[in-house]
């Protein structure tokens, strides 16, 4: 069977993270490689295409699968052009920083027929697989509430050493990139959430970043539970806590750790968790570490999708609909009202 050939837009430290999982998924092939900074390119050892101007990478005939791993403002208009150019697309999170931006990309997807995969590798944690077969199976029962919690550090060297970190425009704001993860598992979890109403503050980066860092947030579910998401930057000095609760008639259970990586607490009715299979470490970037490292899972998931032997894991409509309860979270804190989903 022939390769998946891989091409890479924005070699930072997620764009080598794909790289190095393409080079250990077999059936997947990486050809091509743009970052738009010289230097970045010119230290890549790998002998493959490589350029600072992304179209060029686009042109090349031989590319089945564009990874879009560039600062979040950028993954819309790349994805869209890469699907024009009749490429498949797998977009790091978060998808885009609008709906509307998302809604382009799904349409996109359709009427050019090529594949649109963003990437949620922490839906492959062993905890969160225990966590949706409990809720599919209906062993929880009617959940009653859920309680997100995560509470991260981000430093000032965090932001200073990023020209896009921090930036209304190329970030979007705190839960585009430090919590986008928690809320997709608050869909892929318990469904749509139809109202927030939130609050927002920032209390210790005014000087490095243009949104709030901590945000408190209640929310209904239209399973017609309620909730609410509690999440901050401020941590002192270390990630304290990623975790998910879940009240619900027949049990309570919370995964936790700092990336949903644990089972922290259960009390199910009849019901033991066998020992989980062992996850993977977080993805560790020196002086801050980020969510888990499960990306060899979604490169095996691009390679096999493609070749007819499994279904995408995170969809583009998946991918909007993170975006879509953010956006309801910014817009109830610059009104300071309710918002509805419908
Ligand atoms: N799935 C995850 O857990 C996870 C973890 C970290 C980051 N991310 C996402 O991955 C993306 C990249 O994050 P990062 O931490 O690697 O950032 P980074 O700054 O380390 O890397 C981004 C790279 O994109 C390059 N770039 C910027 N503009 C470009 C352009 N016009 N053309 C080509 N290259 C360009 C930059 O030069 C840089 O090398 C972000 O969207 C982020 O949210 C996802």
């Amino acid at each position: 069977m022939k390769n998946i050939k891989f091409g890479i837009i924005g070699y930072g430290s997620i764009g080598k993270r794909h790289h190095q999982r393409i080079d250990e998924t077999e059936g997947a092939e990486l050809v091509a490689i743009c970052d738009n900074k010289t230097e970045v390119i010119n230290s890549v050892e790998k002998q493959v295409f490589k350029t600072t101007n992304y179209q060029e990478l686009l042109d090349r005939e031989e590319i089945d699968v564009i990874c879009v791993t560039s600062p979040n403002g950028l993954h819309y208009q790349m994805t869209v052009d890469a699907l024009k150019k009749g490429k498949n697309v797998v977009c790091e999170k978060p998808m885009a920083l609008s709906v509307l931006n998302c809604n382009e990309m799904i349409m996109t997807s359709q009427r050019t027929n090529k594949r649109l995969f963003v990437v949620k590798q922490n839906r492959f944690n062993p905890p969160i697989k225990k966590l949706k077969e409990l809720l599919d199976n209906g062993v929880l029962g009617k959940t009653f509430m859920v309680v997100v919690n995560c509470f991260w550090n981000r430093n000032e060297n965090y932001y200073k050493n990023s020209d896009w970190k921090g930036t209304l425009d190329l970030d979007g704001g705190t839960l585009f990139t430090q919590f986008s993860h928690f809320i997709d598992l608050l869909y892929y979890l318990c469904g749509d959430v139809i109202s927030v109403q939130a609050l927002g503050r920032n209390y210790d980066h005014t000087t490095t970043i243009d949104f709030e860092d901590t945000g408190v947030v209640s929310f209904e579910l239209a399973n017609e539970a309620i909730g609410t998401f509690n999440y901050t930057t401020c941590s002192h000095q270390k990630n304290m806590e990623g975790s998910i609760t879940i009240f619900a008639k027949n049990g309570t259970i919370k995964v936790g750790g700092q990336y949903l990586n644990t089972l922290d607490y259960y009390n199910i009715k009849d019901t033991v968790i066998e020992e989980l299979e062992q996850g993977n470490p977080s993805n560790d970037y020196g002086f801050y570490q980020g969510s888990m490292s499960n990306h060899d899972k979604v490169i095996q998931n691009v390679v096999k999708t493609l070749r007819g032997e499994e279904i995408i894991a995170t969809s583009a409509f998946e991918g909007m609909k993170t975006v879509q309860m953010i956006e309801a979270i910014y817009e109830s804190m610059r009104i300071n009202k309710k918002v509805y989903i419908r």
